[in-house]
C-alpha cells in the first residue's frame, strides 16, 4: 500500500469531458452542469456524514406538496441542489420534490438549454437511523428555451418521457459514496468518492445487472393491498416448486440503496400501484424515469404493470406524478409485463 492505490482510475469529471469530446458539436454546457451536480452531491455527502453531529437529523417543522413531513437533510439537500446547479448558468428549470412548483432560474432565462428534475435525498426516513440514502437526478434538453416565460411553460417544456432524457443518475450515501450514470443510449458506470482528493474514481466501469437473480424486493406490510398480477408474482418467487430454490427478500426503503443493489446483485425492486396508492408511491420525473434508463441502459427493464409495459414511455401528467414501478432484471421484469399484458 503506497497511498497511491486508485491512481490508475479515471475521474467522474474526465469521463465527462470524454464523453463530451464524443461529439464535436457539444460546447460544453452539460459538462459544465455536471460539474455543478457533482459539487452539489460532495456537499451533501458532507452534511449527510456530518448530520449526528451538528444536528441535523430530526423533521424540519415543515411539509411538502407530497403531504410529506420534511426532515432538515430534505431542506439543507434541495437548497444546496438548488444552488450549485443553478450557478453554473446551464439550466433554465428546475424540478424537485420539495417544490411544489418548477423553479425557473432567472440567470439562465431564455438561453441555458437544460432542465434538471431532482429528488434532492431519497429514503428520508432511514436518515436518523443512518441506513443509505441519496441524491436522483434526470436531465433533459430544451428545445426552445427562449419560449419559456411561465412556470405553465416550464412545467410543459419538462413533462417529456423518460426516453428522452440526456443523463440519468444518482448519487447514493452508504458506507461508500457512489456515483451511478448514463447517458441516453449509453453504458452505465459507477463511481465512488475518494474523499483524500475529493474526487470521484470510476470504481464500476459498464455495470451489467444479470438476467436472473434470485432477490425481490417490496414492502410487504402492503401486501393485502396489492393487486391480483403483484400477488401472483410475488408468491412465484417465494414458492417456485419444481425444487427451485425460492427468492431472497431485501428491502432497505431507500429507492436509491434498492436500485443501486438490484443493478449490481441483480432482481426486482417494486413499489406496485394498491388499493391505498392507486398510482404507487414513486414520483415519474426524479425517481422511477431516472432509475428506468439506468437498468435499462445496463441491460435490465423497467415497467409500470397495468399502467405501461415501459416507464421510459410514459408522458407525465404532472411534474409530481407517482406511478406503479417494476425494475430489474430482464426476465422477471418480462413475466411481470405478461402477467400484466397477457398476449
Ligand atoms: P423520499 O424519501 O425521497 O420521499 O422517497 C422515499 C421513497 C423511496 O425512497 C422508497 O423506495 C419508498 O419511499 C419507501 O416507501 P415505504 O416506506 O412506503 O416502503
Ligand atoms: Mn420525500
Ligand atoms: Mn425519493
Ligand atoms: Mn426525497
Amino acid at each position: 500500500m503506497n497511498g497511491l492505490e486508485g491512481i490508475e482510475k479515471t475521474t467522474l469529471s474526465r469521463f465527462i469531458l470524454d464523453e463530451q469530446r464524443k461529439n464535436p458539436a457539444a460546447q460544453g454546457d452539460l459538462t459544465l452542469l455536471l460539474s455543478g451536480v457533482q459539487t452539489a452531491c460532495k456537499i451533501i455527502e458532507s452534511c449527510v456524514r456530518r448530520a449526528g453531529i451538528a444536528q441535523l437529523y430530526g423533521l424540519a417543522g415543515s411539509g411538502n406538496v407530497q403531504g410529506e413531513d420534511q426532515k432538515k437533510l430534505d431542506i439543507l439537500a434541495n437548497d444546496v441542489f438548488k444552488e450549485h446547479v443553478a450557478s453554473t448558468g446551464k439550466v433554465c428549470i428546475m424540478v424537485s420534490e420539495e417544490e411544489d412548483e418548477p423553479i425557473i432560474v432567472d440567470n439562465a432565462f431564455g438561453t441555458a438549454k437544460y432542465a434538471i428534475a431532482f429528488d434532492p435525498l431519497d429514503g428520508s426516513s432511514n436518515i436518523d437511523a443512518n441506513v443509505s440514502i441519496g441524491t436522483i437526478f434526470s436531465i433533459f434538453r430544451i428545445p426552445n428555451p427562449a419560449e419559456i416565460k411561465t412556470a405553465a411553460d416550464a412545467t410543459k417544456a419538462i413533462m417529456q418521457p423518460g426516453s428522452e432524457m440526456v443523463v440519468a443518475g444518482y448519487c447514493m450515501f452508504g458506507s461508500a459514496t457512489n456515483m451511478v450514470l448514463t447517458f441516453n443510449g449509453g453504458k452505465v458506470h459507477g463511481f465512488t468518492l475518494d474523499n483524500t482528493i475529493g474526487e470521484f474514481l470510476m470504481t464500476h466501469p459498464n455495470i451489467s445487472i444479470p438476467k436472473d437473480c434470485h432477490i425481490y424486493s417490496v414492502n410487504e406490510g402492503n401486501l393485502i393491498l396489492w393487486d391480483e398480477q403483484t400477488t401472483t408474482y410475488i408468491n412465484k418467487v417465494k414458492n417456485p416448486g419444481d425444487g427451485k430454490k425460492p427468492y431472497s427478500a431485501r428491502y432497505i426503503g431507500s429507492m436509491v440503496a434498492d436500485v443501486h443493489r438490484t443493478l449490481l446483485y441483480g432482481g426486482v425492486f417494486m413499489y406496485p400501484a394498491d388499493k391505498k396508492t392507486a398510482n404507487g408511491k414513486l414520483r415519474l420525473l426524479y425517481e422511477a424515469a431516472p432509475m428506468a434508463m439506468l437498468l435499462e441502459n445496463a441491460g435490465g427493464a423497467a415497467s409500470s404493470g397495468a399502467l405501461n409495459k415501459r416507464i421510459l414511455d410514459i408522458v407525465p401528467s404532472s411534474i409530481h406524478q407517482r406511478v406503479p414501478v417494476f425494475m430489474g432484471s430482464y426476465n422477471d421484469i418480462n413475466y411481470i409485463n405478461e402477467l400484466y399484458h397477457p398476449k
